[in-house]
């Protein structure tokens, strides 16, 4: 069987898959993202092995991402018309980008995930009178289809003075909001109004923000690669502030530095396969999980279809990428 992989023709994800499959003897061809925006002809992908990897943006402004997911979006649908074995399916992508229905998902399910509020909130006041409605001072405010950390913002209120405090790698340039790669913490009113002003008109799902577990006196979670049923990796993610993506300066870790017990390990595994199994077409998802301060209860942040990049096993042992390219000789 023919594998196709659809992506940028240079990037570590190339990289590391052509080297995985060049190890097994399979023949990795590769689709770049541009091409697909032509008349593309969708049948030469008719019975191969299709890994869709995302494509590299390049802009660092919010509203600008925004108008390259709807373009993205349109090009998965376009997708979703190949008669060929996925990876992950284009449908399967497109709904784990959305936060908010996938955690409506697993919260129907009684799968263990961080609290999303149900309310839809669209402004900085609309926010402050649910947080105090629900008695959550702290949250998360996340882009609802942005990946990446892009826009998301750690938010804390004081109930009775009002103080106000906010973690976010983005800034306001000329009314515009722009990714950084870096976390400031604000403590002014009017400054933090104005960002979440414009953060949610980009439409937000806002989640209360669950103390992270910590280790050797920084907080830290967990980015599981979950893939055909097992845990293929975990890599701890330690952070001395509230978002802890690596691209922000952050730690990776080994998960054998923590210690965690066989039998938190099972039940952070039969999380991650509750969770999948209700995503047709997902065979592969990198999940976001967090141990709860105090209770070290296992909570989803957050699942991704394309969530398999893991510098420390790319460069390591490519095991992630060896076991995908493997299933093609499988079927
Ligand atoms: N409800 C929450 N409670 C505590 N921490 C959170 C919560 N939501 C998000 N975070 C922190 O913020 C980080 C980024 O959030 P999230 O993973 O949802 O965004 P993302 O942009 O989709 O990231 P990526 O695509 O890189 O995984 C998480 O890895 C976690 O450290
Ligand atoms: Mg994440």
């Amino acid at each position: 069987m023919k594998l196709i992989l659809i992506g940028e023709e240079h990037s570590r994800r190339t990289d590391y898959l052509k080297k995985a499959a060049g190890s097994l003897n399979i023949q990795l061809d590769v689709i770049c993202w541009n091409k697909l925006q032509e008349d593309f002809p969708i049948k030469s992908l008719d019975n191969a092995f299709v890994k869709i990897d995302p494509p590299c943006y390049q802009t660092i402004r919010l509203s600008h991402m925004q108008s390259l997911l709807a373009e993205y979006q349109k090009t998965l649908q376009k997708l979703m018309q190949a008669d060929c074995h996925f990876l992950n399916s284009p449908e399967a992508i497109w709904q784990l980008l959305d936060k908010k229905r996938t955690k409506e998902y697993l919260q129907k399910h009684n799968i263990p995930a961080t609290q999303m509020f149900s309310e839809d909130i669209q402004e900085p006041e609309q926010l402050i009178s649910q947080m105090h409605e629900n008695h959550c001072y702290s949250v998360f405010v996340k882009p609802r289809y942005f990946s990446g950390a892009a826009g998301v913002a750690a938010f804390r209120i004081h109930p009775a003075s009002g103080k106000m405090m906010l973690y976010t790698s983005c800034r306001l340039e000329n009314k515009e909001l722009i990714n950084t790669k870096k976390l400031s913490k604000l403590s002014g009113c009017s400054e933090i109004i104005d960002i979440l002003e414009k953060l949610l008109t980009l439409g937000c799902v806002v989640e209360r923000w669950h103390p992270k577990a910590d280790f050797r006196g920084k907080s830290y979670d967990l980015r599981v690669v979950f893939q055909y049923g097992h845990i293929a990796h975990i890599v701890v993610r330690q952070s001395d502030g509230p978002i802890t993506n690596l691209h922000l300066n952050n730690q990776a870790l080994d998960v054998q530095s923590l210690g965690l017990d066989a039998g938190m390990l099972q039940n952070i595994a039969d999380i991650c396969s509750r969770a999948t199994a209700g995503f047709e077409g997902l065979n592969m998802s990198g999940i976001d999980i967090l141990l709860e301060k105090k209770t070290m209860r296992p909570l989803i942040i957050e699942m991704n279809g394309q969530g398999d990049l893991i510098y420390q096993d790319i460069f390591g042992e490519n095991n992630i990428y060896r076991e995908q390219v493997e299933k093609v000789c499988r079927i």
